[in-house]
């Protein structure tokens, strides 16, 4: 009776969950038919590429995660199942539908409503001056911004995190999101470190880092 009845509110919340992403997957699609290239994707990203892209963050200590573009928080999901607390997260996102969402989804999380190109400016407006920062985990769409812009998020935000500090990047590309000849360019190197074939489209995880070389 007992097995049943946790059988019966797994089964209902699995429906909702369901729900939920359909419901979140005709929210991208109706956003990216208005603007395809601030979006730039036509369905919130899987709990596979979520899992893969968490994975590459280090949960121990207590710096801050900082989120990029953080849509209808897939990303944000995959990082508290992690086992990272939400109150280390900063979520930045630029379309207020998709922060509303955010906001009323993650109440324990700090978002932010604003520009990921004013990455500092935004971390130190939300109260975190001094606290470091372990980790940028970016949902942008990078490959499709122009150089230097690349180049402003990716300087921003290793100003912003330790010596040590990882940005965490997925592409739907076969190669890295930024060429490896501009991050070396800017200090900082690439690898590949998962994929998530269950992503539609498939999905590549890329860490950059400083350069050590
Ligand atoms: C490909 S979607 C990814 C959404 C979510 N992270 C996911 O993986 O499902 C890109 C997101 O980045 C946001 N975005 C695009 N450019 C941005 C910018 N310059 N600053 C902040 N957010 C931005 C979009 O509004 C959108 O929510």
């Amino acid at each position: 009776m007992r097995t049943s009845l946790r059988g019966g509110l797994a089964e209902r919340r699995s429906r909702t969950v369901q729900g939920r992403r359909f419901q979140d997957s005709l929210l991208f699609l109706a956003k990216w038919l208005r603007s395809p290239l601030k979006i730039a994707a036509v369905m919130p990203s899987s709990p596979d590429l979520a899992a893969t892209m968490a994975a590459c963050v280090p949960v121990e200590g207590d710096g801050l995660v900082v989120e990029l573009g953080g849509g209808t928080g897939a990303l944000t999901q995959g990082l508290i199942e992690r086992g990272i607390a939400p109150e280390r997260l900063v979520v930045i996102e630029r379309d207020f539908g998709f922060y509303k969402i955010l906001r009323e989804r993650f109440p324990a999380a700090n978002v932010v409503l604003g520009d990921a190109a004013d990455l500092t400016r935004l971390v130190r407006a939300a109260g975190f001056a001094s606290r470091p920062v372990t980790a940028v985990v970016s949902g942008l769409p990078i490959l499709t911004f122009p150089d230097e812009l690349q180049e402003v998020i990716l300087r921003e935000a290793f100003q912003l995190m330790e010596a040590d500090g990882l940005f965490v990047q997925f592409t739907y590309g076969f190669g890295p999101p930024v060429p490896a000849k501009r991050l070396k360019r800017w200090g900082l190197a690439g690898d590949l470190a998962g994929h998530a074939m269950r992503n539609v489209p498939p999905a590549h995880v890329w860490v950059f880092r400083r350069d050590e070389g």
